[in-house]
């Protein structure tokens, strides 16, 4: 049951990129639930096209890299040609894998800073004339490890990094007729980061030690926050980034943690 008011979104039109599944679709398909006309990118056409099929009300399914800065600008032009101007574009195509910087061969690192960090100036720097102003909003997908440095992932970590001051310039520049923000999801279930980051019971539960909330997010919950920050509801809000995390970032949460805090200084 959606918390928002139906139609919350009629008249908008969407941009998702790396939409074509896990929580870029999801925030694809709230957006179309909620009366958006919906587009959804990724590199493979296929997964698109049943993206697409799955949103259904007429979503666009595309084909194009956000590394190519060209490809993503086409597919742009394709969805107003059909949808008209922008209101929102979700920039959330990402590329990660767990290595060592010493596995890590200079074209690894440049992959994963090519497709997030990137691929966001890409998809944002080429959006900028086909969006409807005043009162776009464009949202950066980003994560913890921009804050928190984490081992095994340092591609991503920088990449993060980089989009998150990405988001800020931007909003600087881009104000008042542009709002962009950031989302920074926990440990969503059910996903692809989840598998790759967290690929055995050892690793879950470290992530999970850190979960004050005690549960894994939801890709729902990543998407209702979406809505929020693209709705009038944030209209005063720019240059934010938004941790829908269960407070992961706070820092050790598990039992052992909180009784070494609770243990009388020596
Ligand atoms: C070391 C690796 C590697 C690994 C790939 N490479 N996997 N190096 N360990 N496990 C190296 C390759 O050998 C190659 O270097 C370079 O990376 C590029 O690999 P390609 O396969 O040619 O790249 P490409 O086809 O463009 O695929 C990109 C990809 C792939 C990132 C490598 O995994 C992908 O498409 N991922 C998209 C889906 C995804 O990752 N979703 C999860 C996002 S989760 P050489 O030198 O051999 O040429 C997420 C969580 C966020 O982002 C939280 C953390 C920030
Ligand atoms: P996912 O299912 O792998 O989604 C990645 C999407 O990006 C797919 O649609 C993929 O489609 C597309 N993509 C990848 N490379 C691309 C490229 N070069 N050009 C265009 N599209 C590309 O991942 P997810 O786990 O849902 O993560 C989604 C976002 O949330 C990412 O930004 C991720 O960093 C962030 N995040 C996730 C978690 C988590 O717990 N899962 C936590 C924190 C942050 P194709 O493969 O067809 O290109």
């Amino acid at each position: 049951m959606s918390p928002f008011r139906e139609n919350l979104l009629a008249g908008k039109s969407a941009f998702v990129a790396g939409g074509t599944s896990g929580i870029n679709l999801g925030i694809a398909k709230r957006f179309a639930e909620l009366g958006a006309r919906v587009a959804v990118v990724g590199r493979n056409p296929e997964k698109a096209a049943n993206a697409a099929r799955e949103i259904g009300r007429d979503a666009i399914g595309l084909s194009a890299d956000v590394r190519d800065y060209a490809a993503i600008r086409t597919a742009m032009e394709q969805v107003v040609a059909h949808q008209g101007k922008m209101d929102i574009v979700v920039s959330g195509a990402a590329g990660n894998f767990l290595a060592p910087a010493l596995g890590m061969s200079a074209n690894a690192f440049r992959t994963v800073v090519d497709i997030d960090l990137n691929g966001t100036f890409n998809v944002f720097r080429g959006c900028h004339d086909l969006l409807n102003l005043p009162g776009a909003s464009l949202i950066a997908i980003t994560a913890g490890q921009a804050v928190n440095p984490s081992p095994l992932q340092i591609h991503a970590c920088a990449a993060k990094a980089g989009i998150n001051q990405l988001i800020r310039v931007l909003a600087m520049e881009w104000g008042p007729d542009v709002r962009v923000t950031g989302i920074s999801p926990g440990p969503i279930a059910n996903t692809e980061g989840m598998a790759r980051l967290a690929p055995d019971a050892a690793a879950r539960e470290a992530h999970y030690a850190r979960i004050p909330m005690k549960r894994w997010g939801e890709v729902e919950e990543i998407a209702e926050a979406a809505v929020f920050l693209c709705s009038d509801a944030a209209r005063y809000i720019t240059g934010t980034i938004l941790d829908v995390d269960g407070g992961s970032q706070l820092g050790d949460a598990s039992p052992r943690n909180m009784a070494r805090g609770m243990a009388p200084a020596s």
